[in-house]
């Protein structure tokens, strides 16, 4: 049984210039121990189809799935109490701009120990050795210290860092990562990027890798999904991607790495004419 199962989900925002449909009839599943990438440019969806998992869009937003479904169990339809018990637990998330997602009022150690206390009922005593164990597990210095911090005592790295440290507090099942390292500095991401895949192994996690840099799916991702205006565009094995990508749209997003570039100046994705090309199929 798959992790995640979603078919066909659709998001539309109630916008002052009328419906606007983010996300348009994806589908995909994820296996525990699986790293599924999701790539795709700007505002093709990405984001907003992993926050109706959450159950964290606005209540402008309108979410419709044939199916969503976790370990078998749907998870669209839950009341909101219910819904809270799996996600944040069984489903973490590490949102794209991290210093927005830590609340300012809170030190971040509050604000770990809050998620081991709804999630985990551990005590006062048990839930400050639990997240100094986590701070020191995601290479934040001096953990016990850091934990009277507030946001904005904190760098952008460190501050990722604590939001992986919350997202995988209460040992996650499915760990749903959005751009997890896009904000950071390239030495960090490679540290960050790291971690991520060191935690995911030893804990056989399944994770959803949102990314537009195709040289992060190359590292991380055992299958891949291309994403372009809120549809799927092709979904491959990381290799058979790589190698012999099907979609138009998916040639544009390889060539545009630095090291396929082949004439003085890199190709962008709009160099390239995709839009009328239908969607291929899933490959193994
Ligand atoms: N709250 C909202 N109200 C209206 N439209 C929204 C809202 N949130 C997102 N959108 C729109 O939904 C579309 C998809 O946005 P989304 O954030 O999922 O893109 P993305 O693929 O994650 O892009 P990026 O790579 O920049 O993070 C965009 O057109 C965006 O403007
Ligand atoms: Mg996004």
């Amino acid at each position: 049984m798959a992790l995640l199962e979603i078919k066909n989900l659709t998001v539309t925002f109630d916008t002052a210039a009328g419906p606007l449909r983010a996300v348009d009839g994806i589908s995909l599943s994820v296996d525990a121990g699986e790293v599924l990438a999701i790539v795709g440019e700007s505002g093709s969806g990405k984001s907003v189809s992993m926050l109706a998992v959450m159950g964290l869009l606005p209540w402008t937003a309108t979410v419709k799935a044939d199916r969503m479904a976790f370990e078998g169990r749907d998870i669209l339809n839950l009341s909101p109490a219910e819904r809270r018990r799996i996600v944040g637990k069984d489903i973490a998330m590490i949102f794209q701009e991290p210093i927005a997602s830590l609340n300012p009022c809170f030190t971040v150690g509050f604000q770990i120990e809050e998620a081991l206390k709804q999630h985990m009922g551990l005590d006062r005593k048990a839930r400050r050795k639990r997240a100094i164990e986590l701070f020191a597990a995601v290479g934040i210095p001096d953990p016990e210290d850091r934990l009277g911090h507030y946001p904005h005592q904190m760098s952008g790295g460190q501050c990722q860092r604590v939001m992986i440290a919350i997202a995988i507090a209460c040992n996650p099942k499915l760990l749903i990562a959005d751009e997890p390292t896009t904000a950071l500095d390239v030495t960090i991401q490679k540290q960050i990027l790291d971690l991520l895949m060191q935690l995911q192994a030893e804990q056989g996690m399944g994770m959803i890798m949102i990314t537009h840099n195709m040289g992060v799916v190359a590292e991380t991702a055992d299958r891949v999904i291309v994403q372009y205006k809120g549809r799927k565009m092709e979904e491959a094995g990381v290799l058979s991607l790589f190698e012999t990508p099907e979609h138009p749209y998916t040639r544009a997003l390889l060539s545009a790495l630095p090291e396929n570039a082949t004439g003085d100046r890199l190709p962008t994705v709009s160099d390239f004419a995709f839009e009328d090309a239908p969607y291929k199929g899933d490959r193994a």
